[in-house]
């Protein structure tokens, strides 16, 4: 079996929302201190609800692949959600990634929330984080 899906490759190669976001409502930056990786967020929010974000991420093929498929998990989506989502979501949405590269998919899911704690520290507009559903 490949090491990477078909899709994580095709995030890696032409991964979507990159860039940076003028004027962003949540700007969020996270790194993994091991590997030395850095992913930066922005936001554009409109009355709750994410209507741009782009990334910029300086990592590894796992990394780039995460951040876009996050990017796009969360485009449309209200901040509430968006703070929900994990990291095993993210992995999921990409066919699954090698045990050993799960901690990648973590940087993205903590840098939208660090980028949404931004928002939330700008507007003072809370962010109320759903119940997560039960097992
Ligand atoms: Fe650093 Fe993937 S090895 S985020």
């Amino acid at each position: 079996m490949a090491l990477y899906s078909e899709k994580v490759m095709d995030h890696f190669m032409h991964p979507r929302n990159v860039g940076v976001i003028e004027n962003a409502d949540g700007i969020g930056e996270v790194g993994n201190a091991k590997c030395g990786d850095i992913m930066k967020m922005y936001l554009k929010i409109d009355d709750g609800v994410i209507t741009d974000v782009k990334f910029e991420t300086f990592g590894c093929a796992s990394a780039i692949a995460s951040s876009s498929m996050a990017t796009e998990l969360i485009k449309g989506q209200r901040v509430e959600e968006a703070m929900a989502l994990t990291n095993k979501a993210v992995a999921e949405a990409l066919d699954g990634l090698p045990d050993y590269k799960m901690h990648c998919s973590v940087l993205a899911e903590e840098a939208i929330q660090s980028a949404l704690e931004d928002y939330r520290s700008k507007t003072g507009n809370p962010i109320e984080k759903p119940e997560k559903p039960s097992a």
